[in-house]
């Protein structure tokens, strides 16, 4: 949430800045603005709406060139999207600027004692009171090196919140000051052709990936320095010095691109069986066991589990729903599945003998991390789901399992949902084999059914024509309905969110066994209902009774779209659309499912002319509570 940009190099910093936002407005996108440092003075730049409005601003009316830039985008949540309150904040007297991504829970104070000293604030947000302090703070610093540095940790010693900071002061035109607790912040470090050093800060490594792919990685309460002479230097807020983590980038630039598609999304569900094989790539080991990219548990540990607890939120907690289903059959240990804004204040009973799985792409949401801290306050364990490296949720986890989907840039997760589900499935043959619960070839077997999971996306994504087709002919609906029963539950209520967030219909996921017991009365003549139907091998007769639901449905006057596998009689008599999804084993089947209703939600927000990348109110990655 927010995307923050910094750059100190040779380079025209107006335009690597503007160029990291253009990567980073996924992150927010209610107004955006940038600040530059030429001739010893602060320009700013900043204005409400998409990064679109800034840039107009900017080609009307430029800032001077300049070897040192902050630039961000903003996600509101103190003081309306307005001009005003748009990042960067200047301080009253002109020398510093502050860009910020959280929340400072404690800026009415201070706000009221900068307000004592005669400051006029200009806008309505908890950022501005930093930029005031700030300028303070540096009047009070000794002189000399680091001065800039010393003031950001005296201001972030007062903060309570999350925040990242990032400041710039005219009496440092060379030095970019940052700081971070609990909300993201990577430092890039590169050179350009002729080898000068140049520096990087990004709320996230797509900020910069166009330029380097040496990253460093801060920890929690740290502020970096980064000056075109001196390099990088880390602290605590105390002022100790830290050693922060160096990775390298694995994502190249072009991944982040759209590739010739109209929407990031239409890349990304595209890019799905390529994602799912990359996150089957690698995973079995010599004796059939899975390999975690950091395992900080030992097998006795996993042996010792007597519950799971799944965390997450959004099209994450889905992906989470799904797990249950296939590690409680594949594991026998309870799991329990729960929204990570609930799960952290109804306080669950967690010891150490819980393995709690938390679940986020970007690894920076800030309900999961909160959730999985408590956790690890309880001494549960924690084993994370993540698809960006570097980011907090994985260092803060006992375990970490990545998936590679690679960089996921519109709002609405599609890749980074199918490879969630396909580590879950690889979470759960773990457990299993290290309790006993399943033997090294039936691991094997189970994953060369996952193996034949990216060609049968591929295979769906080939039939695709008509969905689209069905997509322009439901734009104008109310609303639409979704069904499932098993595994097919969490997949309906995946598809009414992706309607819900992209196409802004009013949508509901249903168990459809749940169907009679009140949603049947909102079916009317023509209400669509998208029923997704396990398939008939399923256990227990759950195909059978799928296939009475749709006819209840249908009975009602209900317009049935059907999702079912390919050779299933049974529903065509009831189905007015049938999309067909190849042969899988039933705890599988999600994988496939959900394609279908990725692009119907996005097809149909396409025909309704609304932007499918950065749907109204949203951001991809929330980073306050
Ligand atoms: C936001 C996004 C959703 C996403 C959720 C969790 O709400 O709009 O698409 O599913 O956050 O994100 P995470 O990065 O933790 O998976």
């Amino acid at each position: 949430m927010c995307g923050i940009v910094g750059y100190v190099g040779p380079q025209d910093a107006r335009d690597v800045v503007l160029e990291g936002l253009r990567r980073l407005e996924y992150r927010g996108y209610d107004s955006a603005g940038i600040a530059v440092l030429a001739d010893g003075s602060l320009a700013t730049a900043k204005k409400a709406g998409k990064l679109a409005n800034l840039e107009k601003v900017l080609a009307e009316t430029p800032l001077p060139s300049a070897t040192t830039a902050i630039g961000h985008t903003r996600w509101a949540t103190h003081g309306g999207p307005t001009d005003r309150n748009a990042h960067p904040h200047v301080s009253a007297d002109g020398s510093v600027a502050v860009i910020h991504n959280g929340i400072i829970e404690n800026f009415a104070s201070l706000r009221a004692e900068c307000e004592a000293t005669g400051i006029e604030f200009l806008s309505e947000t908890d950022t501005e009171v930093a930029a005031h302090l700030l300028a303070a703070a540096y009047r009070e610093a000794p002189e000399g090196e680091g001065r800039l540095a010393e003031a950001m940790r005296a201001v972030c010693r007062r903060l309570e919140g999350a925040f990242t900071l990032v400041a710039t002061h005219v009496a440092e035109p060379d030095t970019l000051v940052a700081a971070r607790r609990s909300s993201p912040l990577v430092v890039g470090s590169g050179r350009t052709a002729d080898g000068t050093a140049e520096y990087f800060l990004g709320s996230d490594v797509a900020a910069f990936i166009g330029h380097t792919r040496n990253a460093l990685e801060l920890g929690q309460d740290q502020v970096v320095e980064i000056d075109r002479t001196r390099g990088v230097s880390v602290t605590d807020f105390g002022g100790a010095a830290a050693e922060p983590v160096a990775y390298t980038v694995d994502w190249d630039a072009a991944a982040a691109e759209k590739g010739g598609y109209g929407w990031f999304m239409l890349k990304e569900i595209a890019e799905q069986p390529q994602a799912v094989a990359d996150t089957l790539l690698g995973r079995l080991g010599a004796h059939g066991e899975l390999v975690l990219d950091e395992v900080r548990l030992s097998d006795q540990e996993l042996r010792d589990i007597d519950k799971i607890f799944v965390v997450a939120c959004g099209t994450a907690y889905h992906a989470g729903l799904i797990a249950k289903y296939a590690i409680e059959h594949w594991t026998r240990i309870p799991v329990e599945v729960e929204v990570a804004s609930e799960f952290r204040y109804r306080d669950p009973v967690l010891d150490r003998s819980t393995l709690v799985v938390v679940i986020s792409q970007s690894g920076e949401t800030m309900d999961t991390l909160m959730a999985l801290r408590h956790a690890r306050d309880q001494k549960a364990r924690v084993l994370a789901i993540c698809n960006a490296n570097g980011s907090t949720i994985p260092r803060e986890s006992d375990a970490v399992l990545y998936t590679h989907a690679g960089p996921e840039i519109a709002v609405a997760s599609t890749k980074g949902f199918l490879t969630q589900v396909v580590a879950c499935y690889l979470v759960g043959l773990f457990l299993a084999q290290v309790r006993g619960m399943k033997f090294e070839d039936e691991v094997a077997s189970i994953v060369e059914d996952l193996r034949k999971l990216p060609d049968a996306v591929a295979q769906v994504l080939a039939e695709m024509e008509p969905v689209r087709e069905l997509a322009r002919s439901l734009a104008d609906a109310d609303t639409i309905l979704f069904l499932g029963r098993h595994v097919g539950f969490p997949v309906a209520l995946e598809g009414a969110l992706k309607l819900k967030e992209l196409a802004y219909i009013h949508a509901e996921g249903f168990a459809a066994g749940e169907l009679k017991h009140g949603p049947i009365a909102l079916i009317d003549q023509g209400t669509p209902v998208v029923v997704v139907v396990p398939s008939p091998r399923s256990r227990e007769s759950v195909h059978g009774k799928v296939v009475s639901n749709i006819q209840e449905v249908r009975a009602r006057g209900a317009l049935t779209i059907v999702i079912a596998e390919e050779g299933d009689e049974d529903v065509v008599p009831y189905a007015d659309h049938l999309i067909r999804v190849p042969r899988t084993p039933t705890l599988l089947a999600p994988v496939v499912t959900t394609v279908p209703l990725q692009v119907l939600a996005c097809e149909i927000a396409d025909t309704r002319g609304l932007d499918v990348d950065q749907p109204r109110n949203l951001a991809k990655s929330v980073t306050v509570e």
